[in-house]
């Protein structure tokens, strides 16, 4: 570069220094677009390739078609392969092992004309062979090393499997349990979704794809999806753009940041318009205020279905609609595939629309090295390695275990007593399988999956009678179980009841419009508490639940979601007090299904709740409070909180405020706790939430071990979209708070100041 240019690059960016700190300190911030460093090689390749393609060609590379290995929404197109050798499909996905995803990929490069290399996707969305917990369920572990190793262990063997891409991570909050999708998410809070959002972009997408070992992460579903009214999936989302912006965005951006190179868009309409065809979020803010390079795909006929949405009046204006707000490849709908080079040729979408979309596909086949060896992900020598060795399910044990959540522990009755003689297993989820790897398992064996009756077995079989009975089934009537399990329940020392869900009340088109135990798990649960004897609720389970019986009376209770290939030896190993359990709740648990949506970071109301005055913010039959606050979870341990204190009572934009807690271990077990540092912001020009969660330290303490954890906040993690929609941080007073949840009562003022 000369010296003229290097003079006007150094003018330009001092006065973009001094623009973002006058921007700072003036407590407004903005997420500058994320500086694309581009291969200027690659990009020479993309074009001198793009120059040699037809629009046939062109749009064969925004064409994604599903094989016929597995079906993951409403049609499977037949032909597919044909269509591969005609040029005309870009990526496949559902298609995975070495072996066929090589077959696939030869058609593609030696049949077609120009020879352009297959993308593979599959939906990894929690291990590809090895399955680790639901993304809820990891979620609950707070433990990002743990959650970004899952994914990091899940991308190598999808990526060893032939597998280029997933569709992960799922990245909506989600604040109403009755929509299944909440399994594969990390819950109702921004803060905490942002950063295991970033945790699992890094676990998929590794350090690089130099060694073909890691694979594209998929940010989805770009937008708001988790918001469907009344929690019924595909519903319509309705909200303003700043409980958009401050709530709903927040872990895509993170995803963004973290290097996500592809996102997917949503079903769902926002603000009336279907995300698949919405311009502002697939451009005005992923393009150009975040500055995303990577590419765009659909979700499952997602543009066909703005026919239904009503948005447009046939699936080619659907195309011309979506491709012009930003979708760059079609999934599964073959609407670009039947029109888009006629939308070109008629010249209602401009040709340099479809080349940019093009060259970000490119772009990224040339990144993965797929045209120096287009079979560089398929070496089933490898695959045969590296699937599920043993340390991958130590790792899935590791985050299997992190992942449980201690609800309650009545009388210390976890971990079971090493006296304990005769244990009672019952449940319809104690001696199964199939359920327990959860929805969206990829290529994932239940037969692989150790059940909570072999881990127990494993673990305790040796010193303690082992006793199982079914019981009953999870989603019948039939009680004629109960007699054999009673039966098992009154010879035993101790009942662990296995209770929850099937895998396929969760997750996709699998909404439920209530929150208790199906079938009547919980009749048999109120039997074997009637013994008298000590009961250990297990729950499996995708969702929260409304379990307000089982919390009053069960003696103990394990939220154990659907923990995957290792559940068993998990549980097991949570059950011994071999590991002392630390998850904490990334999602309220409502008292029922009234209450919903509840979550800990409402607004205050005009009128809230208040005991001794009628008219205030109430249920006649219910608290406001609900069955488990956010960031709850008990330990076999106890935990104390002092010592709130900050570096000064106020700070002012651009300076750092230090906030010290000390946190002690006041039991008799070493364990881990996860202190959470919350903060109210009391007067904003607008409305603010009554908490929000801004810091978190997952921290190992020995029994009496206390140690001085050390926060840093700034004006930016105080800030939000203002009246002009304006993202800053203003002046005023703030209240935070430290402890082990939501509710966490120990708290400070401090001012941020002009
Ligand atoms: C499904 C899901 C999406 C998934 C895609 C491909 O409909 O909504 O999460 O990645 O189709 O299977």
């Amino acid at each position: 570069m000369n010296a003229k240019k290097y003079l006007k690059l150094g003018a330009l960016l001092g006065i973009a220094y001094l623009l973002n700190s006058f921007a700072v300190q003036s407590g407004l911030f903005t997420d500058a677009p994320r500086p694309v460093k581009l291969n200027d090689r690659i990009e020479h390749k993309v074009d001198s390739l793009l120059a040699l393609m037809t629009i046939e060609e062109k749009v064969g590379q925004m064409t994604l078609f599903t094989s016929d290995w597995d079906v993951t929404g409403p049609t499977l197109r037949a032909g597919y392969k044909d269509d591969i050798k005609k040029g005309r499909v870009g990526a496949i996905f559902n298609a995975h092992t070495a072996a066929f995803t090589r077959d696939l990929q030869r058609i593609a490069v030696e049949e077609t004309r120009l020879g352009i290399p297959l993308l593979f996707g599959y939906d990894v969305i929690h291990g590809y062979k090895t399955i680790f917990p639901i993304p809820l369920g990891e979620s609950a572990s707070w433990d990002m090393p743990a959650i970004e190793a899952s994914a990091r262990v899940a991308g190598l063997e999808a990526a060893v499997s032939g597998l280029h891409w997933t569709f992960a991570p799922m990245v909506d909050i989600a604040r109403d349990p009755r929509w299944g999708r909440v399994a594969e998410g990390a819950g109702e809070d921004p803060y905490l979704g942002s950063v295991i959002a970033a945790a699992r972009v890094k676990g998929f997408q590794g350090k690089d794809f130099d060694n073909a070992d890691a694979v594209l992460a998929c940010a989805k579903h770009y937008a708001a999806y988790g918001a469907a009214q009344a929690g019924r999936d595909y519903h319509t989302v309705d909200m303003s753009e700043r409980v958009l912006r401050d709530v709903y965005l927040p872990p895509f951006k993170a995803a963004a940041d973290a290097g996500a190179w592809t996102f997917m868009t949503s079903f769902n309409e926002l603000d009336g318009v279907p995300a698949t065809g919405n311009k502002f979020l697939l451009t005005d803010i992923l393009r150009n205020e975040w500055g995303f390079p990577g590419f765009v795909v659909t979700d499952y006929t997602s543009i066909n279905e703005m026919v239904p949405h009503g948005i447009v009046a046939n699936e080619k204006d659907a195309g011309e609609l979506s491709v012009l707000a930003g979708v760059d490849m079609d999934m599964q709908g073959a609407v670009y595939y039947a029109h888009l080079a006629n939308l070109v040729k008629e010249g209602r979408v401009p040709e340099s629309i479809v080349d940019n979309c093009v060259r970000r596909i490119l772009r990224i086949k040339f990144m993965l090295g797929l045209f120096e060896n287009p079979y560089r992900f398929s070496d089933t020598d490898r695959e045969k390695r590296t699937i599920m060795a043993p340390a991958h399910l130590e790792t899935a044990r590791d985050v299997s275990r992190k992942s449980i959540v201690l609800l309650k522990n009545e009388k210390n009755t976890l971990p079971l007593s090493k006296s304990t003689k005769s244990i009672a297993l019952i449940g319809p989820l104690a001696d199964n399988k199939s359920e327990l790897i959860g929805s969206w398992s990829a290529a994932g064996d239940s037969k692989q999956c150790v059940s909570l009756l072999e881990g127990v077995r494993t673990r305790f079989g040796t010193t303690t009678k082992i006793n199982y009975a079914k019981g009953c089934d999870i989603n019948k009537s039939d009680k004629s179980g109960f007699k054999a399990a009673l039966a098992v329940a009154k010879s035993a020392d101790v009942i662990l009841v296995a209770v929850g869900e099937e895998a396929g009340m969760s997750g996709e088109a699998a909404s439920r419009s209530s929150l208790g135990l199906p079938g009547v798990q919980e009749d048999l649960v109120r039997d074997l508490v009637a013994t008298g004897k000590p009961v250990v609720v297990v729950l499996m389970n995708g969702r929260p639940l409304a379990i307000p019986w089982i919390a009053d009376n069960a003696s103990a209770i394990l939220e154990t979601w659907f923990l995957g290939t290792q559940a068993g030896n998990a549980i097991a190993d949570v059950l011994a007090g071999d590991y002392n359990p630390s998850g904490k709740l990334p999602m309220t648990f409502p008292r029922n299904v009234g209450q919903v949506p509840v979550f800990y970071s409402m607004k205050n109301t005009g009128r809230p709740f208040d005991a001794n005055s009628k008219y205030t913010s109430k249920y006649l039959d219910t608290p406001n409070t609900p069955q488990y606050p956010f960031g709850f979870g008990l330990s076999y341990t106890t935990f104390s909180y002092s010592g709130l204190k900050t570096s000064a009572s106020s700070f002012r934009y651009g300076e750092t405020l230090e906030v010290r807690v000390t946190l002690k271990n006041t039991g008799s077990r070493d364990g881990e706790e996860v202190a959470q540092l919350y903060v109210r912001d009391l007067v904003g020009s607008v409305t603010r939430p009554v908490r929000e969660l801004k810091g978190f330290q997952k921290v190992f303490l020995k029994a009496g071990e206390s140690k001085e954890l050390v926060f840093q906040l700034t004006a930016k993690d105080l800030a939000f979209y203002n009246q002009k929609m304006r993202f800053r941080a203003e002046a005023g007073d703030f209240d935070l708070f430290a402890g082990g949840d939501s509710d966490a009562k120990l708290s400070v003022r401090v001012q941020l100041l002009e």
